[in-house]
């Protein structure tokens, strides 16, 4: 595991008597968070995922390591949330459906999995006495609020369902936190990239399908006119405050959510010409219609994450993109 992105810990302390549960663990986010825990020796790394748009390439190095367990399983299934949860002391819940656009044109399937398939693991993590439920929330959730940079306290209302179930797995995890003192802390994600996000299919994320296009020397499309802007963030730091978010001792620090971000913001276009230069491809940019449900700008106030966590940055948007283009070079261009 010596070429891990990980091999530097974010956290202080031993995990070997600490036992986590990733949902979604073979997604792409969630599969990072094996990856820290498994190279930071924790106690229990249980990994629960359906496999719908995740891959159990993703996982397959720490499959066979020390304190894994693989569970193929749909949080959508109450039982297998109960026992998912057995014996954990720190849920990491990255299960869900992804993308605005998906949420469009399926919003009951991505209801079922991130709201009741959410409910499900709450409940299942309240039942079985877990100590914190960190979860996936996302920089949707700002919706229509013009407000720059996004502070946590100040939202407008969702643009998308996939916004609408993020909002209420944040309400929701504070009813648990009130009702039943189940600690949660949320974690709103802005467009995260890296290694192991999938560039195919209908619903792949921007970053992705511009890797793609550059390294195959194909024309990338961009919706609208591509000064819409996002703070992106390089996966490293959704994982490193992940781990801060569920070793925090400070009861101040919890439930409550934080933006995960870096604090900087780029357009569409500046994100295709870094990755035109990092290339070398003379390609030029499609642009097609904006896409509804889009929020034109996004980024991140990281100051609450800085203040109550310790959370900084780890890498930002140029080492993550060259870190990133590696994998995507392996991928479209294994013998070069
Ligand atoms: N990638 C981003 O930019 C971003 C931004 C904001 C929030 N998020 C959130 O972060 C989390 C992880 O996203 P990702 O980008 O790694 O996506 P991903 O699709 O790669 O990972 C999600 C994983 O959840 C699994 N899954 C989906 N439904 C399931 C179910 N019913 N039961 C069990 N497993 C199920 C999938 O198979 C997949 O492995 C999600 O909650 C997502 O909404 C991601």
């Amino acid at each position: 595991m010596s070429h891990s992105l990980y091999t530097k810990a974010f956290h202080s302390g031993t995990l070997k008597n600490k036992r986590f549960l990733i949902t979604g663990g073979a997604g792409f986010i969630g599969s990072h968070l094996v990856e820290y825990l498994c190279v930071h020796g924790a106690g229990l790394v249980r990994i629960i995922d359906n496999l719908c748009t995740g891959k159990l390439d993703n996982i397959e190095p720490f499959l066979r390591m020390p304190g894994v367990e693989w569970i193929e399983g749909d949080i959508c299934d109450l039982n297998t949330c109960m026992q998912a949860c057995e014996g954990v002391d720190f849920v990491l819940h990255q299960a869900a459906l992804g993308s605005v656009p998906r949420s469009i044109t399926h919003p009951l399937q991505s209801h079922a999995t991130n709201v009741d398939g959410f409910l499900n693991m709450l409940y299942a993590a309240k039942e079985k006495g877990v100590r914190r439920f960190v979860f996936a929330s996302s920089s949707s959730v700002y919706g229509d609020s013009p407000h720059l940079p996004k502070q946590e306290e100040v939202i407008g209302k969702p643009l998308s369902p996939y916004a609408l179930t993020k909002l209420i797995n944040e309400q929701y995890a504070e009813v648990f936190a009130k009702t039943y003192g189940l600690e949660y802390i949320g974690l709103r994600y802005f467009n995260v990239f890296g290694p192991r996000q999938n560039p195919e299919g209908p619903y792949a994320a921007v970053i992705p399908l511009f890797m793609k296009a550059a390294l195959l020397k194909e024309m990338p499309t961009i919706h609208g006119d591509g000064q819409q802007s996002r703070d992106f963030t390089f996966v490293s730091n959704a994982v490193k405050a992940n781990l801060l978010a569920a070793l925090c001792e400070d009861k101040a620090a919890v439930n409550r959510v934080y933006n995960v971000a870096c604090g900087r913001q780029y357009t569409v276009q500046e994100i295709w010409q870094h990755i035109a230069r990092l290339t070398g491809t003379s390609a030029q940019a499609r642009y097609t219609a904006p896409r509804p449900g889009d929020v034109r700008h996004s980024l991140a106030d990281i100051s609450a994450a800085r203040q109550l966590l310790g959370y900084e940055p780890e890498h930002y948007l140029e080492e993550g993109l060259a870190l990133s283009l590696a994998w995507y070079r392996s991928l479209y261009v294994p013998n070069q």
